[in-house]
């Protein structure tokens, strides 16, 4: 195959420095990044190269009207030493989807999938082995005109950099219904993969944070009825024989590791809806004794269990000992990111490159 993509290798690997044992979630790189340009035309310039800074001018409208998006994949690495990559089709396609709503570029598939193949192939001795471990994947697409007046930016950057990682969340966390900020109404860019998403949600969490939770979780914008997702997270919650996970709206961010837990636990004989699931309902399900589990989902937290969740001036303490469905689809979706159990849905890419150029 004709490479359109220029691959420029490192000299100097720092992968010896890394301590595989204790990787901390999002601070640590591979050796290599991909790049490339958008000239307000065509993408161009395809590149790996060494992991580095990029100089960017002040007026660059990314950081002025936020103009920027991003998808969190993962790869895991088999037994027998092949990278593979999860989903990402259903990554790119996110991705492209959050790119149509914020006025931005569709990144091309079979450059996306070329680039993901050459760069984890190339940085394959950086995917962490243990259970919970995995090579956390951040593609981020950015304006760069320099301009300091409202409009969509002409050019754009994408970049694809790999971060080894341990889990996102290394015990159960708490949640604090949110009753007063909200994360996205009809209508807004709730579904989209926006950085500004993320950087409205700081606020809420740190006072989160402050009155003893992990994450807010955020209610719909009109009635503060509705439960929509978690700051960083879908939410399952398991009903003695029923599970419930509230359905796409517009408003929540269509999880992929959502998909793959309702399509694991349908393939398990569960009782799955996707429907709105007001925090009454849940708080009736908890007073009455048949809230079993709640648990988050996400790419970087793949599973996370929740402990407890703040609401009308109370906690509802979850018994962890029945967590029984979450340490399921967890373990499933780290086992089949690893190729240990049938892929039966083909989620798994693996790459099988020869040398590299
Ligand atoms: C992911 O799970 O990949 C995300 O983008 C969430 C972020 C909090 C790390």
């Amino acid at each position: 195959m004709h490479s359109t993509i220029t691959v420029k290798q490192t000299t100097h690997s720092r992968i010896g420095e890394l301590d595989f044992s204790n990787i901390p979630f999002g601070k640590v790189f591979s050796d290599h990044m991909f790049v490339a340009d958008y000239d307000g035309v065509q993408w161009k310039n395809f590149e790996i190269r060494p992991l580095e800074r990029i100089p960017l001018h002040p007026a660059t409208m990314a950081w002025h009207y936020g103009q920027a998006i991003f998808e969190g994949m993962k790869a895991g690495i088999s037994d027998e030493g092949v990278p593979l990559l999860y989903r990402p089709q259903d990554h790119l396609h996110r991705l492209n989807a959050s790119a149509r709503r914020m006025c931005m570029p569709e990144f091309p598939e079979d450059i996306f999938i070329e680039a993901l193949e050459q760069l984890v192939y190339l940085d394959k001795a950086w995917i962490p082995q243990e259970a919970e471990s995995a090579l956390y994947i951040r593609p981020v697409m950015m304006a760069t005109d320099e301009f300091v007046g409202v409009r969509s930016s002409d050019t754009f950057k994408m970049m694809i950099m790999c971060l080894p990682s341990g889990p996102y969340y290394n015990k159960p966390i708490g949640l604090l219904v949110e009753e007063h900020f909200v994360r996205a109404a009809e209508g807004g860019v709730g579904e989209a993969k926006a950085a500004g998403n993320y950087g409205a949600s700081l606020y809420p969490a740190k006072i989160a944070k402050e009155k003893g939770y992990d994450q807010v979780m955020w209610m719909d914008a009109k009635e503060f009825k509705y439960i929509q997702e978690v700051g960083t997270m879908n939410i399952f919650f398991v009903l003695d024989d029923l599970v419930l996970t509230p359905n796409l709206s517009g408003t929540i961010l269509k999880g992929i590791t959502r998909d793959s837990i309702i399509t694991l636990l349908k393939d398990e004989g569960y009782r799955v809806e996707e429907r709105p699931v007001s925090m009454e309902e849940i708080e009736k399900a908890y007073d009455s004794g048949k809230l079993k589990e709640v648990f988050g989902s996400g790419t970087a937290a793949v599973v996370a269990q929740v402990a407890k969740i703040g609401y009308n001036g109370r906690d509802l303490v979850l018994d962890l000992n029945t967590n029984k469905v979450s340490t399921h689809m967890k373990h499933l979706i780290n086992q089949i990111r690893k190729g240990r159990i049938t892929d039966k849905h083909q989620w798994i890419s693996p790459i099988k490159l020869p040398a590299l150029v």
